[in-house]
């Protein structure tokens, strides 16, 4: 059997959360290399994952030299761009993690680079293959839905603001809640539109919580003085036929009504809005009565097994490996996910400029 020889850059929370113990499950897999800036992470997952026998560095330049076949880009927002380029003109596929880049720029430059290398770029949106969304696309694409002319991408927490690592720093990251959960939500709504042409963006941004103390936070107390991204922003995005977009991401905000990673979609025929905890809910007229369907994902009654045979994340990791070994195609593609940058960069800038953001 072909192994096929993966390597790791960025061996902090989304690599150890998702990455390695799916490809772990792949046996195709060989991890052949994993890199940090910080060598303990590195070295950590090169035990845990490669009974130590993998290449460590702490400079992802030399990882892209040695005989690989996949680099997966797990470094904070404003590496994928460099990391993604560098590995794609060493002759990589690579699959880099969300937001794809910075902005729009950065996305069309990593896309230049497949495009001239001839391998393989993905974005990591595993939320494209939760149950619940994949039996949305189906009566998207179906046209269960008709027209779907207004959507809302849901990103709204609490208090979750993430609190390791550089999510909290504008210059490493590029923004706050908006690029960093808005992008899940926002990637989603397009997919099941399967519409990629935005005509204008508005925006709001504001950074009203950053100073708060005592905040009950998820991932414990922030540092007010690292807090340079904004705590929640509004998008309101218009698309060229005509199609209206909202983005409401936050990571605090006073609201009971909490959903993450979900989308809101009206069409001429029917419905569909994500609840919390990916409980899908499709609506309409039938029979001259308003309905209210909840398809069930479980497993009907199986005491052992809840029906989610695979994970989002482990569904992510076989369709790229498979794509790369050439048995399939690949799920999430750069184009999708550059537009999604493009829009929140469109609504960022409008929040800074106080006008509409036009495209093109
Ligand atoms: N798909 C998802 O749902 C999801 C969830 C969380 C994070 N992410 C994305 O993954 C990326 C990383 O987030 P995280 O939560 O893993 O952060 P993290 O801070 O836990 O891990 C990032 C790791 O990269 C290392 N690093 C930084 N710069 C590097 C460089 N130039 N070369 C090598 N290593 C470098 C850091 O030392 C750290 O160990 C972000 O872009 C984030 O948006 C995606």
């Amino acid at each position: 059997m072909k192994k096929l020889k993966v390597g790791i850059v960025g061996c902090g929370g989304i690599a150890n959360g998702k990455h390695l113990p799916a490809l772990k499950q792949i046996e195709e897999v060989e991890f052949a290399a994993f890199c940090d800036i910080i060598k303990d992470r590195a070295d950590k997952a090169n035990k845990e994952y490669a009974d130590g026998k993998a290449f460590v560095t702490e400079d992802y330049r030399e990882l892209i030299k040695r005989e690989l076949d996949a680099v997966f880009v797990c470094t904070p927002n404003c590496s994928h761009c460099e990391i993604s380029v560098a590995a794609l003109n060493a002759g990589k596929h690579v699959m880099c993690e969300k937001p794809m880049a910075m902005n729009y720029a950065e996305a069309q430059k990593m896309i230049e680079a497949r495009d001239k290398s001839g391998k393989l770029l993905t974005i990591g949106y595993q939320n494209r293959y939760r149950s619940d969304a994949v039996y949305l696309k189906k009566e998207c694409d179906k046209g269960n839905l008709g027209e779907i002319y207004v959507a809302t991408a849901h990103a709204i927490r609490r208090r979750a603001v993430p609190t390791w690592g550089v999510f909290l720093d504008e210059e490493k990251q590029g923004g706050g809640p908006l690029i960093d959960i808005g992008t899940h939500a926002l990637d989603l709504a397009l997919f099941m539109m399967n519409n990629y042409e935005p005509l204008y963006a508005c925006g709001s941004v504001y950074h009203k919580l950053n100073n708060d103390k005592e905040t009950a936070n998820a991932f414990g107390e922030w540092d007010p003085e690292k807090f340079t991204v904004e705590d929640s922003a509004f998008g309101f995005v218009v698309m060229k036929n005509g199609a209206t977009v909202k983005v409401d991401s936050s990571w605090a905000l006073n609201i009971t009504d909490v959903r993450e990673a979900a989308v809101t979609l009206c069409g001429t025929k029917a419905g569909a809005t994500i609840k919390r905890g990916e409980k899908l809910e499709l609506n309409g007229v039938k029979n001259n009565a308003q309905y209210i369907e909840t398809p069930d994902f479980s497993a009907g009654g199986v005491a052992f097994f809840d029906g989610k045979a695979q994970s989002s994340g482990d569904a992510e990791a076989r369709t790229f490996v498979n794509a790369v070994l050439g048995k399939g195609k690949l799920y999430v593609l750069p184009e999708q996910a550059a537009v999604v940058t493009r829009i929140l960069e469109g609504i960022y800038t409008s929040a800074k400029t106080g006008k509409p953001y036009y495209f093109d």
